[in-house]
């Protein structure tokens, strides 16, 4: 992390929590938070529940003007229509979301989300004003085989080839080792960076340096309290995509206390 960005700790709730559990998560967390003075201009906190506790977030959060922000896992890359089942972006966004997942490795396993898809979803969150969380990152034989920094970039650049410098300004890139993800097994604080800095380097060479330098690479794959600090000291990691420690209100709070502290 560089004090020229604010880290973000993002917590992707999955499919967990109804909009009750929702509701009562975001008041203890609000809580805890208060308790330790979390100052949230040092760390922004972002929370990612399911479409159906959107509306609870946002009453819960809005009502007690928290500064926590919210947002969606996944987004139609249609904005109306016969689309059963589907989400459009614009409904995301009226909801007062700032955020939304894209390409989350478990999104491209269960469902058709192919890289064209991806940059579909881009262009639908970027085109109601909300910021795209863009999920990178290889699997286990691409590690073995050496090749997780090539194929990480790779990703990145499939799916921002076509946008401009203002709209890849505003993407989150999460570089996510699918091994990593829900194993226990984090990848080394080196190889974080080692991966941070490829990506940011090569959008740098895309987009130029400005570009490059604002854009937050966030680290995901079994983030805890036990390894924050050492990943959240790299110079080029940003934050955190949590899964399962995001469903622990207080280790998330340990989490976000953490990298908070680590920006002074
Ligand atoms: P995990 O999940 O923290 O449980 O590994 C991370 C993610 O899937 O975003």
């Amino acid at each position: 992390m560089t004090s020229k960005r604010i880290p973000l700790v993002a917590g992707n709730w999955k499919m967990n929590f109804d909009h009750l559990e929702a509701t009562y998560f975001i008041q203890q967390f609000a809580w805890k938070l208060r308790a330790i003075h979390f100052d949230h201009k040092r760390c922004e906190i972002a929370l990612m529940p399911s479409f159906t506790s959107l509306r609870s977030v946002q009453v819960a959060i809005e009502s007690d003007n928290l500064k926590i922000r919210y947002g969606a896992q996944a987004v139609s890359v249609t904005s109306q229509g016969a689309f059963t089942g589907d989400v459009s972006a614009d409904m995301i966004a009226h909801l007062g979301c700032s955020y939304v997942i894209v390409g989350h490795s478990e999104r491209r396993k269960y469902h058709p989300e192919d890289d064209a898809n991806i940059v579909d979803q881009v262009r639908a969150v970027l085109a109601a004003g909300m910021q795209p969380i863009l999920c990178v990152g290889e699997s286990y034989e691409e590690r073995r085989k050496g090749i997780e920094l090539d194929f990480a970039v790779g990703q990145v650049r499939d799916v921002t080839c076509d946008l401009s410098d203002e709209e890849a300004a505003k993407l989150i890139v999460a570089y996510e080792p699918v091994w990593a993800i829900g194993t226990g097994m984090v990848a080394t604080p080196q190889s974080a960076q080692d991966a941070a800095k490829a990506i940011r380097n090569d959008l740098s060479a895309t987009f130029g340096t400005e570009v490059g330098e604002t854009v937050r690479i966030l680290y995901g794959g079994s983030v805890s309290s036990k390894n924050a600090v050492e990943l959240i000291r790299e110079p080029d990691v940003d934050g955190f995509l949590i899964g399962g420690a995001a469903l622990k209100v207080d280790e998330l709070t340990r989490i976000c206390k953490l990298t908070m502290e680590a920006t002074s």
